[in-house]
């Protein structure tokens, strides 16, 4: 008889047959930073905390120790500094740059990825330039916005980013950037495209870790519908086309039938992001008694890989890495 159980028999046996392994080398640790000289812990996301710019670097450090390959950063801008035109997301000597910096010099091996948007820096806490129509209605300028963010890559390829990614969702800004790079001379800095971002309600404990929610409407314009794969296609060809070299799914784990299709579309590596809120519920039940968080974050970790990503970005970076070396 035909008994598919025998290759699940023993631990042993499972570890032969496993099709997908997880590795510290999957993960991207996204870090939050702010200007001040002491740490804070985020209230929405336990664990997880805003590093003063010393205590990223050791942050980083540990993570890099542990096989972590790549760090994304996040600031939180001090309010006075945020304008409708974001100028701040370019200047060369603000918190990004200076962490690029700091990170490269410490850590000459570790990946620095910086995210392109206009969110933390922009009055209205949109990812774009925001204009109001002759109704009153808010619009997000398009071909505007990815000239900022065009200065805003080039300012953190000065730094010394490795890859820079672009999470606004503009039209044609991956080409653009890509442009502004090579004309610039930063041939080799890479591009991670947020390809598919859908307007989700799980990023909203990211937001309240930089208070970057728009303070008007909804990201519905740009970000994708959560309705939609077909649309992830055709972002994908677009990206691939003006020249991205990776692709990102975002959020991860309640959208693994569309990072399964952007992997079968392109040949392009896959990165997904499990956001703030995926985080949250296997964070806030593994609290309250009711999952057991090493399995449920592995297994959840698991399935963004199975689907086809080559890149996890997960606040549970650190600790995986250090559950994966404990592993038997
Ligand atoms: C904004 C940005 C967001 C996240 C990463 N970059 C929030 C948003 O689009 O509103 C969310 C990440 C998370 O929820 O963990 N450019």
């Amino acid at each position: 008889m035909i008994r598919p159980r025998r290759n699940r028999r023993t631990t042993a046996i499972r570890s032969m047959v496993r099709e997908t392994t997880l590795c510290a080398a999957d993960f991207i640790l996204p870090l939050f930073l702010h200007e001040d000289a002491h740490d804070t812990p985020i209230n929405s996301m336990p664990g997880v905390t805003r590093w003063s710019l010393e205590s990223l670097v050791r942050e980083a450090g540990e993570a890099h120790a542990l096989g972590i390959p790549a760090v994304v950063l996040f600031p939180k801008i001090e309010e006075t500094l945020k304008t409708q035109d974001a100028a701040e997301c370019h200047n060369d000597d603000g918190l990004v740059p200076r962490a690029i910096r700091a990170l490269k010099a410490a850590h000459p091996s570790l990946c620095v990825i910086t995210d392109v948007a206009l969110d933390p820096y922009n009055s209205d806490g949109h990812d774009g330039l925001v204009q109001r129509d002759e109704r009153g209605e808010l619009v997000i300028l398009n071909d505007e916005t990815v000239e900022i963010l065009c200065q805003q890559a080039l300012c953190h390829a000065r730094a010394g980013a490795d890859i820079v990614a672009p999470s606004d969702m503009m039209d044609g800004r991956v080409g653009a950037i890509r442009e502004a790079l090579d004309a610039e001379g930063f041939s080799d800095v890479s591009i991670l495209s947020y390809t598919a971002k859908y307007a989700s309600a799980f990023y909203g404990p990211f937001r309240g870790a930089l208070d970057s929610a728009p303070k008007e409407g909804d990201k519905k314009t740009y970000q994708m519908d959560p309705g939609n794969t077909r649309e992830a296609v055709r972002e994908t060809l677009l990206d691939e086309a003006e020249g991205a070299d990776m692709l990102m799914v975002k959020p991860a784990g309640i959208y693994l039938d569309v990072i399964a299709k952007v992997r079968e579309t392109s040949t392009l590596p896959v990165a997904a992001y499990q956001v703030s809120g995926e985080y949250l519920m296997i964070k806030s039940a593994s609290a309250a008694g009711w999952l057991d968080e090493k399995a449920a974050a592995l297994e959840s970790l698991t399935a963004i890989k199975r689907a086809g990503a080559s890149m996890i970005l997960t606040y549970f970076a650190k600790q995986a890495a250090q559950w994966l070396g404990q592993r038997w």
